[in-house]
């Protein structure tokens, strides 16, 4: 017998957000995300220092969240926590924290894949919010900072990677871009701002070939880093002139590509409900990109809630609730994973 109704709290701590989130149902209560400044001045995330944000964060973050939720600890239904794709040392924080609260309260515990969650983040609500998921199948183009991947989405846990990329992700080449360009990590959402006031058409890079239904990005990255030195060598000044521009061009380059693949799977599933997921389905050029190629081509278009976009527990929880259901549980003996391996 199901209890009524089912709290779930839920674990994030794969890179270098700390997250908790507690859902009743197939509703969030409270979803708290401690971001780490630490890395700021790295231009990229520490791993170590991620581990000890995390060590710090975890368990005010877990208060806060039951706090807001008016949840209390004997309430929970299960502890549902991220167990890998991520940096290990992060996940051994929140994986350990989840098997000592599972066991001191009693309560199944349940592992989820952070990258299926990302996808789950489509099924993650608060009451009384306007929102509308995906009827199955659809097709979920999920760009993060470590992935990119087109997934067709079967049912909440029948999912099959239909393309992906040959090297970096799509929010590593905003990231690495950035970092070329003297942007603060991480520099997607630099770029995006930056490209408000930009001319997207002003600079052309090239779209870098892969097979199929995957992606590549390495190639855009060394591109705009030669097109940049040339350009500076003739004027030291050009980056700082151009800056708008050069975010718009690479905004619009990496967006197009993104596009273009995700109009390939839609012509070869002939699925075309599509959705997006990840920490660059925030990205405002995306959004607004995948709404245009929907509105021209009658797609049904899905984008989550900017607080479901990048890391954060509250699609830890939901992924947690819709295994719950199905008495999906891990054991004690469960240890993190840092590759990804599949859905
Ligand atoms: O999903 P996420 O929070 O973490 C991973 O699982 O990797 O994604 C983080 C990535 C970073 O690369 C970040 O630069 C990118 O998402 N990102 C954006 C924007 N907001 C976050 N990229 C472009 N535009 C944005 N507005
Ligand atoms: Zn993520």
């Amino acid at each position: 017998m199901l209890p009524q109704p089912v709290y779930i709290l839920g674990i994030e701590s794969s890179c270098d957000e700390t997250s908790a989130a507690v859902s009743r149902d197939d509703k969030i209560l409270a979803n708290i995300i401690a971001g780490q400044k630490v890395h700021e001045a790295f231009g990229g995330v520490v791993p170590e220092l991620a581990s000890r944000a995390h060590q710090q964060n975890i368990i005010p973050v877990v208060d806060q969240a039951l706090n807001q939720a008016n949840v209390s600890k004997k309430d929970l239904s299960a502890v549902a926590f991220t167990n890998g794709p991520g940096l290990m040392g992060a996940l051994l924080v929140g994986t350990s924290f989840a098997k000592a609260f599972a066991l001191a309260l009693n309560i199944p515990l349940i592992e989820v894949n952070h990258m299926q969650a990302h996808v789950m983040a489509h099924f993650a609500s608060r009451e009384n919010q306007p929102f509308s998921r995906p009827d199955f199948p659809f097709l979920c183009l999920t760009v993060s900072g470590g992935h990119t991947q087109i997934v067709l989405v079967k049912d909440v846990s029948e999912m099959e990677i239909i393309g992906q990329t040959q090297d970096d992700a799509a929010g590593e080449a905003f990231d690495k871009i950035a970092k070329i360009i003297g942007l603060p990590y991480p520099g997607g959402p630099f770029i995006d701002q930056l490209s408000a006031s930009g001319n997207s058409l002003k600079f052309k890079f090239p779209h870098p070939k892969a097979p199929g239904l995957d992606f590549s990005f390495s190639g855009l990255k060394t591109a705009v880093l030669y097109f940049l030195e040339k350009e500076l060598a003739k004027d030291p000044t050009f980056t700082k002139e151009h800056l708008n521009d050069i975010c718009a061009s690479v905004q619009h380059t990496i967006v197009s590509i993104l596009i273009e693949k995700l109009t390939e799977a839609v012509n070869t599933t002939g699925i075309t409900r599509v959705a997006l997921a990840g920490g660059v389905s925030a990205n405002s050029g995306l959004r607004k990109a995948l709404q245009q190629a929907s509105l021209k081509n009658g797609w049904q278009y899905f984008i989550p809630e900017f607080e479901y976009c990048t890391d954060n527990a509250a699609m830890i929880a939901i992924t947690g609730y819709y295994k719950f259901l199905k008495s999906d549980f891990a054991g004690q003996q469960i240890s993190p994973f840092a590759r990804f391996t599949g859905l």
